[in-house]
């Protein structure tokens, strides 16, 4: 179990680790798209995590091949269908399209 807090409301919601990011924003109501159904193809659930990056899974070469060719990334940026949750908390943003 960890949790991870949601920007910009700051709500905080307990989640099973080894979760993704995009399952546990779903889990709790954001509206966050996902066009592609989670398979790392459409762009649509980029998040920026601004705590705990490193409990996330490593990013994989599609996913960072797929955040190359994106506007407006940062180093933070992560496609949250990818981003699987660990045991430390976690803070994202994400900005609804
Ligand atoms: S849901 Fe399409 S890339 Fe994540």
């Amino acid at each position: 179990m960890t949790t991870f807090t949601v920007l910009p409301s700051g709500k905080t919601y307990d989640v099973a680790s080894g979760t993704t990011l995009l399952a546990a924003l779903q889990s709790v109501g954001e509206e966050i798209l996902s066009k592609c159904g989670g398979e790392g193809k459409c762009e649509t659930c980029h998040v920026l995590v601004s705590v705990g990056r490193k409990s996330l899974s490593k990013i994989k070469p599609t996913e960072n091949e797929k955040l190359d060719g994106m506007i407006g990334i940062s180093s933070n940026s992560r496609l949250a269908c990818q981003a699987i949750l660990g045991e430390e908390p976690v803070t994202v943003e994400w900005v609804k399209a």
